[in-house]
């Protein structure tokens, strides 16, 4: 088989013939949806090809992460993390790392680094941790001679990684990430098609998928439960049926089509930005063989459901997920999938009431106590364009984390980056000034802050995000 990035195919190569020289390999990755997919995959692989594995799921890599590793030696596989602590993992001699990541890599060289940046290729667009974790996969699978049951099969796990890292570009998944989608269609595992870009098309009863709704406002359906009842109905589409409320997956794909363009006139008479309505419409990927109305039929509430596991501390939750376990785990990943919703929407509620505060080049706000650490990046991304927070510039949140200092997210959306902004090196330098550290992507980043440096924090960071948009 052809492999699908030819770019890193010598990288993979390289460090696939070095874990299989290995009895036992520990994987440490990222908690979050891309880091729990690139896990699974790398561990299905990995046993596939006879060998021990171990997993370990972190929220980052930092010093006590890397003497914890060092104390237990031997071969470590990094996913989804890694790239960016590479000067610390360049200096340890106690054990073998092999890094397949795409943040934004550190100074510093391994052997084995495996990241679409070191090959020009955009780590935020255009291949996610998984979809690296899936290139050293099948490598590894070709060369242990593995190829039942189909080592591209992987691809839909590959999918749900980098639609969970938000990488499709408007509205559909491309470069890298595209061939590994067409990979998977290919097995059979993946089918994709312009559909409404809406969250919740599986499983949310259709009036309130509509109302809901918070990508795109259209006023008189979202956020008005009566609208949208009363647009689906004036479509003559079959609310009360037997099983209760459709879901959007169960209307027939003639109604989805005219509903969907219903929807876009309707969004034009509402004077809706041309932007806003294109962002309406994407491209979705549907797992073929998940139960259809299931959180893991679609590849964002797939990503949505590991997310609120990795984000309380049940990684092994969303692991056991993508492993197969449909059981047990599955119950408990939607427990928390509720809850995680309930949190989410508060959230964006919290942050719109409280306002951010402008900047030359960035805006920010403070929440406190008032949103878990772990999701505040989250709700920030969805916050923007909420109340008056604007759109269109940066939104930079901060979050208390009760004894590790100060939880730091930053947004931006698309177009910032083609004027050069890179959130990712901004928070890590800005951060650094301060004795912090940070990192990430162009447009989705983080840190973590000692406590009472927010300010000259939020200056740094103005003054660097400003050099970079000019
Ligand atoms: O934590 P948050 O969701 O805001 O992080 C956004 C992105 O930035 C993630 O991909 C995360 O891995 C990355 N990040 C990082 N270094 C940090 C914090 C976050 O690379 N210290
Ligand atoms: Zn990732």
């Amino acid at each position: 088989m052809d492999p699908p990035v030819p770019a890193l195919h010598d990288r993979a190569v390289a460090a696939a013939d070095r874990l299989l020289a290995a009895e036992s390999v520990r994987v440490v990755s990222h908690d979050d949806a891309d880091g729990l997919t690139s896990a699974a995959i790398a561990v299905t692989a990995l046993e596939r090809a006879g060998l021990a594995v171990e997993v370990d799921i972190k929220h980052g890599l930092d010093e006590a992460a890397i003497d914890d590793l060092a104390a237990t030696g031997g071969t470590v596989l990094f996913t989804d993390l890694g790239s960016g602590g590479l000067d610390r993992l360049a200096d340890t001699g106690s054990f073998t790392p092999i890094v397949a990541d795409h943040h934004e890599p550190a100074d510093g060289s391994i052997e084995h680094h495996l990241n679409p940046h070191c090959v020009g290729l955009d780590g935020g667009r255009e291949l996610a941790g998984a979809g690296t974790a899936y290139l050293l996969a099948r490598t590894v699978l070709d060369r242990a001679g593995v190829d039942e049951p189909d080592p591209r099969e992987l691809a839909a796990l590959a999918v749900v990684g980098a639609v969970g890292d938000r990488q499709t570009v408007d509205g559909e998944l491309v470069g890298a990430n595209a061939a590994i989608a067409a990979e998977g269609e290919a097995a059979g595992v993946i089918e994709s098609g312009t559909d409404l870009a809406i969250y919740g098309t599986q499983t949310r009863p259709l009036p309130k998928l509509l109302e809901y709704t918070t990508d795109v406002r259209i006023p008189g359906i979202t956020g008005n439960r009566r609208g949208a009842i009363g647009f689906l109905e004036d479509l003559d589409v079959e609310l009360r049926t037997e099983a209760g409320w459709p879901t959007w997956a169960d209307l027939g794909a003639e109604k989805r089509t005219q509903v969907a363009s219903a929807l876009l006139t309707r969004a034009v008479e509402r004077g809706v930005p041309p932007e806003r309505i294109d962002a309406l419409v994407g491209t979705s990927y549907i797992l073929s063989r998940e139960e259809p109305g299931t959180q893991l039929r679609d590849a964002s509430e797939f990503a949505t459901l590991l997310n609120a596991t990795a984000r309380y501390e049940e990684s092994e939750v969303g692991l056991a997920v993508c492993r197969g376990d449909r059981d047990g785990a599955l119950d408990r990943a939607e427990t928390l999938l509720r809850n995680h919703r309930r949190n989410i929407s508060a959230g964006i509620e919290s942050l719109a009431e409280t306002g951010t505060t402008e900047t030359d080049h960035l805006q920010w706000v403070h929440a406190g106590e008032q949103i878990r650490a772990t999701i505040v990046g989250i709700v920030a991304g969805m916050a923007l364009g909420e109340g008056d927070i604007d759109r269109h510039t940066p939104i930079v949140a901060f979050a208390n984390k009760p004894d590790e200092g100060i939880k730091v997210s930053a947004r931006a959306n698309g177009r910032l980056g083609d004027r050069g902004l890179n959130l990712g090196t901004a928070l890590r330098e800005a951060a650094a000034t301060v004795g912090g550290e940070g990192g990430g992507h162009a447009m989705a980043a983080g840190a973590t802050i000692p406590e009472g440096t927010e300010e000259p924090f939020v200056s740094a960071l103005d003054e660097r995000i400003g050099a970079q948009l000019n």
